[in-house]
This record gives C-alpha cells, sequence and structure tokens, in this order.
C-alpha cells in the first residue's frame, strides 16, 4: 500500500477536470460546421467573431450584435480592452484580491491599481466613493462579481447598484468579468451589473468553464465605440480568433447540449464543494477563515497564523501538496495569508486528504 503522503494533491488547479469533456460531441459539431460553413470558418474573418455566435450571445443579453465580439477566451479580450483603455498612469480599481492575470493584464497596459479589499459581499463601497469624491478618476473598476477568482465571494445586490451608479457619476467603466455565473450550485442569482448600467459595463465571459478551455472562446459586450476600437486592434494584432472554435461553440448551443452540460457540471462540483467545506470545518476551523460560495470553483481562505506565502508553499512541497503563492492575487503587499482552494478537479476523497495536509502544515508554523 503507498502511503497517503506519496499522492501529490494539487490544490493548485483551477481547471475544469478533463471529465467533463464531451469530444465526440464536439467532433459531431466540427463536422457539422465545416460542411455549412466550410467557406466561412477556414477563411479569415471579421475580428469581431463568427457572426452567428455573435448575435446568438447579443439576443441572450438584449443587445445589438454591433455591441459583442469573441475572443481567443476572455483574457485575450482584457487584454485588449486594456490596452485600449488605458493609458500609461491611469489609476484602474480592483477587488483586492483579484484574478493574478488580469492584474498583470491591467499592469501591462500601464495602470495604476487600486485595491480595494474584500468583505464578505464585496468591497467597501464608502471607501470608493470616499476617493472618487477626493478627486481621483479611474478610467475602469476591474470586478468579478460571481464566485470571484480567487476568493470564491459574490458582490451583494446592494453593491453592484451602488458601484453602477458611482460608475454613471464619475464616468469609468466597469469591467464585469463573469466566467462563473452559470456554475451556481445553489441559492438565487444576484442581477448583473451589466444589466444595471449597460452604457458603462463591459460584460466579460467565456465558454471555458462551461465546455473546454482548450477551444479559446470568450466575448466580451461593450458599448459600441469601444467594440470599434478593440476590432481595430485585435485585427491589426491577430487578424481573428479561431472561428471554427467559435461556430462548434454555436453550433454545440444549438442543437441545446450546452444547458443540460451545465446541469451535469453541476451536479459533479457541488459534493467537491460540499467536501471542500466539510473539510475545512473539520480540520482547519480553528487555523483560518474561509468564504462559504455556492458556486464557482474557489474557496478563498485566509489564515489566522502570521505565515510567509514563500515558507507555506515550499512546506507544501514537503508534504506532496501543492499550493498557489497568494501573494500573485494581491496589489502590492498582503496575500501571505491567503490560499486559494479550487475544488472543481479534485475527487472527495483528494480534497479531505489535501485539507488534512494543509492543516497539518499550518498548525506547525
Ligand atoms: C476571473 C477569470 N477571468 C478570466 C479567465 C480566463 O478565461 P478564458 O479561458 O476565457 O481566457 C479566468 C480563468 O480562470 C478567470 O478565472
Amino acid at each position: 500500500m503507498p502511503n497517503k503522503n506519496d499522492i501529490l494533491i494539487k490544490l493548485t488547479r483551477g481547471v475544469p477536470p478533463t471529465e467533463t469533456f464531451r469530444p465526440q460531441q464536439l467532433a459531431e459539431c466540427a463536422d457539422a460546421v465545416l460542411t455549412q460553413y466550410g467557406d466561412t470558418v477556414l477563411q479569415y474573418g471579421s475580428s469581431r467573431g463568427f457572426t452567428p455566435l455573435r448575435e446568438l450571445v447579443a439576443e441572450q443579453s438584449g443587445v445589438s450584435p454591433n455591441r459583442v465580439m469573441l475572443g481567443q477566451g476572455s483574457l485575450q479580450l482584457q487584454d485588449l480592452c486594456a490596452r485600449v483603455m488605458i493609458r500609461p498612469g491611469d489609476a484602474v480599481y480592483v477587488e483586492e484580491p483579484s484574478y493574478d492575470r488580469a492584474l498583470t493584464v491591467l499592469r501591462r497596459a500601464g495602470g495604476q491599481l487600486v485595491g480595494f479589499p474584500l468583505d464578505g459581499d464585496g468591497p467597501d463601497v464608502d471607501e470608493i466613493e470616499a476617493r472618487l469624491k477626493n478627486g481621483e478618476r479611474p478610467v475602469l473598476f476591474y470586478i468579478i462579481p460571481d464566485f470571484q477568482n480567487p476568493s470564491g465571494k459574490v458582490m451583494s445586490a446592494e453593491k453592484r447598484q451602488r458601484v453602477a451608479d458611482l460608475a454613471r457619476q464619475y464616468e469609468f467603466y466597469i469591467v464585469e468579468d463573469s466566467p462563473y455565473r452559470r456554475l451556481r450550485y445553489r441559492g438565487e442569482d444576484v442581477p448583473a451589473i451589466f444589466d444595471l448600467a449597460p452604457d458603462r459595463v463591459l460584460r466579460m465571459s467565456s465558454y471555458s468553464k462551461l465546455i473546454s478551455p482548450g477551444l479559446r472562446v470568450g466575448y466580451v459586450i461593450a458599448p459600441e465605440a469601444i467594440v470599434d476600437k478593440l476590432a481595430r486592434m485585435a485585427e491589426d494584432t491577430y487578424i481573428n480568433a479561431s472561428y471554427l472554435n467559435q461556430a462548434i461553440v454555436y453550433d454545440y448551443e444549438l442543437r441545446g447540449w450546452l444547458e443540460p452540460h451545465i446541469d451535469e457540471l453541476k451536479a459533479l462540483y457541488m459534493p467537491r464543494l460540499n467536501a471542500m467545506l466539510n473539510a475545512l470545518d473539520r480540520h482547519m476551523a480553528e487555523l483560518a477563515a474561509w468564504s462559504k460560495p455556492d458556486g464557482g470553483f474557489f474557496i478563498g481562505v485566509t489564515l489566522g497564523k502570521d505565515v510567509r506565502a514563500k515558507d507555506l508553499v515550499k512546506r507544501g512541497e514537503q508534504a506532496n501538496l501543492q499550493l498557489t503563492d497568494g501573494r500573485g492575487f494581491f496589489v502590492a503587499s498582503g496575500g501571505d495569508r491567503f490560499v486559494r482552494l479550487p475544488f472543481c478537479a479534485l475527487t472527495p476523497q483528494e480534497i479531505e486528504e489535501g485539507i488534512a495536509r494543509l492543516a497539518q502544515i499550518v498548525r506547525a508554523f
């Protein structure tokens, strides 16, 4: 019998598990779209993306297709938005913690990031308002309101309304990045910020967590003038993202396969979320505080002890436990005591063992 500690547990795996992929179905879709749309999907195309999928996304959000642009995943669109909207030195508001890659993209475009710590229901809007009243003028506020990466938190309806109102009053844009919104395992949806201020919000999402990240299909819905700029920037950078993949997504959805697939994902992920919440209760109760999300991919844990992330990751390695360094999710300092725990790609047994090991490591500090 191998020792339990011989098995490497990756508490870093924020990806969909491969058993959720549907290669046979996607092969059928690929076959169908190559037959029906071969001339279009095998040719260069407009950088805005495959028109039927743009029209479908537009219809689902009740907007004109002129406001929709498809990209090679949503991160590519975030990069384009950052490059089009931010001039070096511009203030950019972000939640803290936030998605590490997005922070990199925003910084690389020259944004001066201002982080607003997350409470259980979102950032402190009074503090945001105070800074705005004081004369600070951000160009955009990057928000992941639904089952945030990395904290798992959901912004309350009240705070969504307040930041939407502030965006209108102080004329900044909100980038609402919401790839986990459809993965709610219980409870009720909170209104999207986009629906509260469609003139001030860039809605971003993707099919990475719903069909497959490897397809690299994401979208942004933005005011038309911004989409025009994004499209020009995209054309001069990569001409267009893969129409074949966009058409596959379109066909998959048109066949009615997406909705039942999302139900299957929820049925697989909810027990994993519960397993992680239970394991945290069992092993970490006196050691940490954590979010208790009703969906998404992540639980964010804040350790009660003063540890250094570097040491935590190192001790994890020694115990065959992969941990993400929490500092990447924070703007300046902070993050040493923050641990992001993804639960979707681990079995309940791996989750139990992983959290038991994490507790042992933390206790030993
Ligand atoms: C909040 C958030 N935004 C964007 C992305 C990137 O997604 P995509 O695969 O669509 O580029 C991720 C991926 O993990 C994410 O968590």
